[in-house]
């Protein structure tokens, strides 16, 4: 069994998402030694050197280029490793691509590493969730994907800026695929504890049918958009990584719409997608039902039997 060094982090795949993750990993001062992982070998050094000139501006921490042996004490393990969406192509289609690659990286991962958590970032991520669950043979509170944490970050950007308010005071999420089936949470959202739509009321705003769907489908396409224009997003999801690592490393035990593996709740069961659940230091802690409208429900089987019917044929 391998001994884990609770300061430490691995990052497989070092493209925009790995790259972009490891400079926010590095700022957040959560870890003291990070190792890049790539088959572009080059690449993970380019990006460690370039990462560790910036730590005179930060807090001492060792990031180095390393092989799969390197990450066996890692306390996280974030993989990001696999191709990413081309413009117009859905995340789904990257499935058969990315289970491929998750073949040969997973036991690499696993050969030295036993007792860590592995985050699953590379899409589409739910698949691959369960895909890592399955290779890996880890107990699935230590197994998870970054799921709907971007999208509900993108949901609580675009409330705070339709309601003229913090984003911070916004709690809502998105849940169920990180993709096109996925579900904005309406009937649950609300700012402080003000239901969302009274929220909306008091800030002048009455089309709540209207201000939810244009909402919902500028989240849901908001990838799609960043892809057109700059051909990769990073920079959200560098921050999701972030944020995920750190209810891990400090045991915040914070609720995050993190990709899970499912057992039964809302008739959904045997693969991953996003519920909030409680995170810490022991990974996935325990679920947490959100109450939902019969039409979320009935959207969240649906999204859920999407991933199955895909799981099955890739997997
Ligand atoms: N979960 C999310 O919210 C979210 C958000 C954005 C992107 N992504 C996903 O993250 C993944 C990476 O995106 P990107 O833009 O960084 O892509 P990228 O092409 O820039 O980087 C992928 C990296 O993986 C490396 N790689 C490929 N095969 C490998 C292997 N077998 N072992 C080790 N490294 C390997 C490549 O060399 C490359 O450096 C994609 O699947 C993308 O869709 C997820």
């Amino acid at each position: 069994m391998s001994k884990l060094n609770e300061r430490k982090v691995a990052v497989v795949g070092c493209g925009f998402v790995g790259s972009a993750s490891a400079f926010a990993l590095m700022e957040s001062g959560l870890f003291s030694e990070m190792v890049l992982i790539d088959v572009n070998k080059d690449k993970a050094e380019g990006e460690a050197l370039d990462i560790s000139h910036g730590l005179p501006f930060a807090k001492p921490m060792s990031i180095y280029a390393g092989d799969y042996k390197d990450a066996g004490d890692a306390a996280v393990v974030v993989v990001t490793a696999g191709a990413g969406q081309k413009p117009g192509e859905t995340r789904l289609d990257l499935v058969k691509k990315n289970v491929g690659i998750f073949k040969s990286i997973i036991p690499e991962i696993t050969k030295y590493n036993k007792d860590g958590i592995l985050l699953i970032v590379a899409n589409p991520v739910d698949i691959l969730t369960s895909v890592a669950a399955k290779l890996s043979g880890f107990p699935e509170n230590r197994v998870f994907g970054s799921g709907t944490v971007l999208d509900t970050a993108r949901f609580k950007y675009l409330l705070g800026e339709h309601l003229d308010v913090d984003s911070r005071s916004v709690h809502a999420f998105i849940i169920g695929e990180h993709g096109d089936s996925e579900i904005a949470a309406w009937s649950s959202a609300n700012v402080s504890g003000i239901p969302i739509n009274d929220f909306c009321e008091m800030r002048g705003h009455f089309e709540h049918e209207k201000s939810m769907k244009r909402i919902a489908e500028d989240v849901k396409n908001s990838a799609y958009g960043i892809i057109e224009k700059k051909g990769a997003t990073y920079y959200g999801i560098a921050m999701s990584v972030r944020r995920i690592c750190e209810a891990i490393i400090r045991d915040e035990k914070s609720i995050l719409p993190i990709s899970s593996i499912q057992h039964g709740d809302f008739g959904i069961d045997g693969v991953a997608l996003s519920m909030p659940a409680i995170v810490g230091r022991n990974g996935v802690e325990g679920s947490v039902p959100i109450r939902l409208s019969d039409d979320e429900k009935a959207a969240l089987k649906a999204s859920g039997d999407t991933l199955k019917q895909v799981l099955e044929e890739a997997f």
